[in-house]
């Protein structure tokens, strides 16, 4: 069985080639400018639509497959920017129609979830997905993988973004914070902001502005935003793990890619006697190879997405989306 995944739920478009036992045969993507401010959805669209077709030959050509050795086609049907998912939508349906092979739509935090899973080896994790447009703490329980918390306004990356881009660093700002951070050593305030489980980023964006502009040096600005914001989330987190009673920790999203974040969720788990699982960066970013991963275990379950019900989900929830295939596999 080998699968084609198409993601397209925001600024990259992305195609894998997987096989039944994850192997990643192919894993190649385009992501807009984003420097020049948000993104606009029909622009990411349209750039989606012309990337498409060389990636699909391009992912084709690396994975050494040609589209015969196509067996399956799987979308990213949602969270995200209708334009951008109608996109990826349309090219999935072509191509599953052209081929004559079946058709899955993936919920697009429910992948990051599944090839974490698969390729870190842990079984039944508390997942903290932590990127641009999402901040999520996922579990699953009865069935499902519940939203245990999650932010309130933006996402932590989307925040991280905006306040480099106001500091004119590149885009996206998340590595150049990160390096940054790591010259500054003074903690400045800002608002610890966690309401029962869910975070919230916005005041911190405005606050930190606000310091810059009082004069406070750039790295120590950086530095407690990371310290703030990842403390804020290693809370919601732990106490997702002592809820759930789960033992694994499972980092996805671009932003988990962040050494002190890792660090600071992995000392959280160590002081619990749990495990931090933290899958490679290409993987943790959006991508194909997840997609197609997560189509694999959705049609290995008798999930099929005729033509008529591919229409894409903007606001599609992680957990309206039943999970057969974990019934029989964790403890
Ligand atoms: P979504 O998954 O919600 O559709 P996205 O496409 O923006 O959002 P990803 O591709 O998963 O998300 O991640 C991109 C984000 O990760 C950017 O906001 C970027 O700044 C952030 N990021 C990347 N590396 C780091 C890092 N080392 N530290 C902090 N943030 C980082
Ligand atoms: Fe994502």
């Amino acid at each position: 069985m080998i699968c084609l995944g198409i993601e397209g739920t925001a600024h990259t478009i992305g195609v894998g080639i997987v096989d039944q036992d994850c192997e990643v045969l192919a894993n190649v993507s385009k992501m807009i400018d984003g420097s020049k401010g948000g993104i606009h959805p029909r622009e990411a669209a349209n750039h989606h639509a012309e990337n498409i077709l060389p990636l699909t030959q391009q992912a084709l050509g690396k994975a050494g497959v040609s589209y015969r050795d196509i067996d399956l086609v799987a979308f990213s049907q949602g969270p995200g920017l209708g334009p951008c998912l109608r996109t990826a939508a349309t090219a999935a349906r072509a191509l599953s129609l052209s081929l004559g092979v079946d058709l899955v739509g993936v919920n697009h935090c429910v992948a990051h979830l599944e090839i974490g899973r698969k390729v870190t080896g842990c079984r039944d994790p508390t997942l903290l997905y932590a990127s641009g447009g999402n901040t999520q703490v996922i579990a699953y329980s009865g069935g499902r993988y519940r939203v245990f918390g999650e932010t309130l306004d933006v996402g932590i990356g989307n925040m991280i973004d905006k306040f480099g881009r106001a500091s004119g660093l590149p885009f996206p700002a998340g590595p150049h914070i990160e390096r940054i951070a790591r010259g500054g050593s003074t903690l400045v305030e800002l608002p610890y902001s966690v309401k029962g489980m869910d975070v919230a980023f916005s005041g911190i964006l405005t606050a930190a502005l606000q310091l810059r502009r009082n004069g406070i040096p750039l790295e120590d600005v950086c530095y407690s935003i990371q310290e703030y914001c990842f403390a804020m989330l290693v809370e919601v987190t732990e106490r997702a793990m002592a809820h759930v009673e789960k033992e694994e920790v499972l980092l996805g999203g671009g932003v988990v890619q962040n050494k002190r974040l890792q660090e600071m969720v992995g000392t959280m788990a160590r002081e619990r006697g749990a495990e931090m699982f933290v899958p490679p960066g290409p993987l943790c970013v959006d991508n194909g190879a997840m997609i197609a991963w997560t189509g694999i275990l959705m049609h290995g379950a008798g999930i099929r997405t005729p033509i008529e019900d591919s229409v894409v989900v903007q606001r599609f929830r992680t957990d309206e989306v039943d999970i057969p295939w974990m019934r029989s596999s964790p403890a």
